[in-house]
This record gives structure tokens, sequence and C-alpha cells, in this order.
């Protein structure tokens, strides 16, 4: 018997309600609305309230894709979160998701893969499902950064918002799905985008954490050079493995980090303005939340069809990057 597909059947997405603009923050911190945009492309993102956290988040998105989907929460059988942000260390927040939906029969598990994490997420469902191990599930991309970023730190603390998505995906012998994935991993750049404290090496209030920082460090300068060259790598290697050129690829959805790191990537690919999806513009940088908000609203905008090609590509903290393609 031939291997299913794993199909996206439905997609639904969910982000904080408060929206903070670029002037917002020249009220605190020595910026401006130019150098920000100029620099990142960003104009506004959405900020988590006290009260909104990843599962929030997570479970709206989820809920969303399960009503479009008309499927029950009950007939769910795997529930994958990737985030860096879970609501707690442990319990894991794809148990939150399943115990907020009512997904009685899934099981559940957090893919710690940062800005890459959906798609590493959506790999693992997709090779489940098409080994069989299961017939469906939710794939969640969720982060909510701004709750753990140095809000004195100009450099960092402009570029995140809070938010995600989530897709339904299901066994299927439609010739489409998730077709090809690439995952890479640098560990020696772990140093360039960290939490120090929190873990086993530091744990928060021991002696050890003393003078370690407990929000969000990067080397900006380290990342960029990285972004854009791992974003190009990853998609070409992606294209090569699934026997496709740039020319078959309908949309473009990159993590949604900096206007100009998606601008050099496109660049390099030799890929039209109009096959690049950008809303880095509206939300920041969501980390795993990005690119599946991205590929709902492209969805919303009708720019993203039943059949088209389109390619995701994301990079992050570990170092991490990856690509995939899926046939909507
Ligand atoms: C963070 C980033 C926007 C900074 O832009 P940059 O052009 O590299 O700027 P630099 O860090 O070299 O800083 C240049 C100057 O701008 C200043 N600056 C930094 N943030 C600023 C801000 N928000 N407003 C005004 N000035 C700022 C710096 O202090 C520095 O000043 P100095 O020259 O007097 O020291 C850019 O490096 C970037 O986008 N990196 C990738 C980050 C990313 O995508 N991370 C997510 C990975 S998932």
């Amino acid at each position: 018997m031939s291997r299913p597909n794993a199909v996206i059947r439905s997609i639904g997405m969910s982000v904080a309600e408060r929206v903070m603009t670029n002037h917002d923050f020249e009220e605190f911190l020595d910026t401006s609305d130019e150098w920000i945009k100029s620099r990142t492309g960003i104009s506004e993102r959405h900020i988590a309230s006290v009260e909104e956290t990843a599962s929030t988040f997570a479970t709206r998105a989820a809920a969303e894709a399960l009503e479009k989907a008309q499927v029950d929460p009950k007939e769910v059988e795997m529930i994958l979160v990737a985030t860096v942000t879970g609501d707690m260390q442990f319990p894991s927040t794809s148990c939150l998701v399943q115990y907020n939906l009512g997904a009685t029969n899934a099981g559940a598990f957090d893919v710690g893969a940062a800005c890459a994490g959906f798609i590493y997420a959506c790999e693992i469902l997709s090779s489940m499902i098409k080994g069989g191990s299961v017939r469906n599930g939710i794939v969640v991309g969720v982060d909510v950064l701004t709750k753990i970023v140095d809000w004195t730190d100009r450099s960092t603390c402009i570029l995140f918002g809070d938010g995600g998505g989530a897709v339904f995906m299901e066994a299927s012998d439609e010739d489409r799905g998730v077709m090809c994935t690439v995952m890479k991993s640098d560990g020696s750049g772990g140093k360039y985008i960290r939490l120090a404290v929190g873990g086993s090496l530091y744990p928060s209030r021991s002696p050890q954490a003393e003078g370690k920082s407990d929000r969000v460090y990067m080397a900006g300068r380290e990342v960029y050079k990285f972004a854009v060259k791992a974003m190009g790598d990853s998609c070409c290697t992606v294209l090569e493995k699934a026997g496709l050129s740039v020319d078959d690829v309908d949309l473009f959805v990159p993590h949604q980090a900096n206007l100009r790191i998606i601008e050099a990537a496109s660049d390099r690919l030799g890929l039209s303005p109009e096959k690049v999806f950008i809303n880095v513009d509206r939300y920041g940088n969501m980390s795993a939340g990005s690119i599946p908000v991205a590929l709902y609203e492209a969805e919303q905008m009708g720019r993203l069809k039943r059949g088209d090609l389109v390619m995701t590509v994301g990079f992050g903290a570990g170092l991490v990057w990856g690509a995939n393609l899926i046939r909507w």
C-alpha cells in the first residue's frame, strides 16, 4: 500500500490584542520610528497582556483550524506546539492546548527549534502521518518573546511581537501536502541568541545564575549575516532535494524577522517581489509564530491557493534553520 500524504486541511491564527507602534517606543527609549523602519521594516507589533500566554494564542489558533476543518477535538491524534516561550518549563504547552481544546485522544509534545520551530514541527507530524503512526494532528507555531526581552535594550525589544498560528494536518491520497523539508543546526552559534537563566545550567535564583541575564541576548549583526546565508542555502537545498527550481515556487513565505533579511535572501534566490509574502511591518518577529501567521494571511488575501507550491524558510536561536516545500 502506498504511503499517504500529509495534507494541510485548515489554518488558524491568533495574536495579542494590544498594538504597539514604533512611536510608542520613542517615549521610553532613545530610538525613532525612522530608525526602526529603515533597519527592520517593522512599523508595529502586537504585545501580549499579563493574561495572554503562549497557550492562549495556541489554543485560539488551533480551535479556529479545527472549526474550519469541521473536526471534533476528540478526533485529533497528535498536538505539536513549536515554541521557546511556553507557559511554563513544564508541563508542556502542547498539553495545556490539548486540555483547553478537549482533545482527549491526542498525544502532545513541544518542539524547541526557535524561529524554525514551525518548519521542524510540520516535518515531524508529516513524517508521523506518512509513516502511519497517527492519521492526523495539529501543528502550532507560537511565541511570546516580549515577556522575556530586556525593555531597556533598544536593539532587541523593538524587534518582537506575540502570537502564532496552527494547521490541522491529515493523511490523504490527494497529491499535495508537506512535500520536502530541510533541517539544519550549528550549536557553535548558540552564543549569538540565548536566554541564559532558567535552565539547568543557571537555575534561577541559584548562585550560578548570579550576574547572568534572564532576558533575551542577541548579537544582531552576527545573526543578520547568518540569517541571509542560512535562508538562501536551505531554500536551494530543499528545491534541489525535491527536484524543483525557484520558478516552480508560487509563494515564498520566509520567517518574518527583518525586511532587509527577507529582501537580501529573496534577491539571492532570484525571487520576484510579488512571490514574496511580507507582514513583518505589522507584526514584528513572532518567532515560531511568524510563518503560520504569514501563511494564514496569504491564504486570506488570496495569494495562497489550493495546489500552489509554497516554500517556507526559518532561522533562529540554536542556531537552527530549515525550509520546507508544501503543496497547499
Ligand atoms: C538588530 C538589528 C536591527 C540592528 O541593526 P544594525 O544595523 O545591525 O545595527 P547595529 O547593531 O550595528 O547598531 C548600529 C547603531 O544603532 C544603534 N541602535 C541599535 N538599536 C537601535 C534602535 N532601536 N534605535 C536607534 N539606534 C539603535 C546601536 O546602538 C548602534 O549605535 P552605535 O553605532 O552608536 O554603537 C540587526 O542587526 C538585525 O536585524 N539583526 C538580525 C536580528 C534578527 O533577525 N533576530 C532574530 C533572529 S530569529
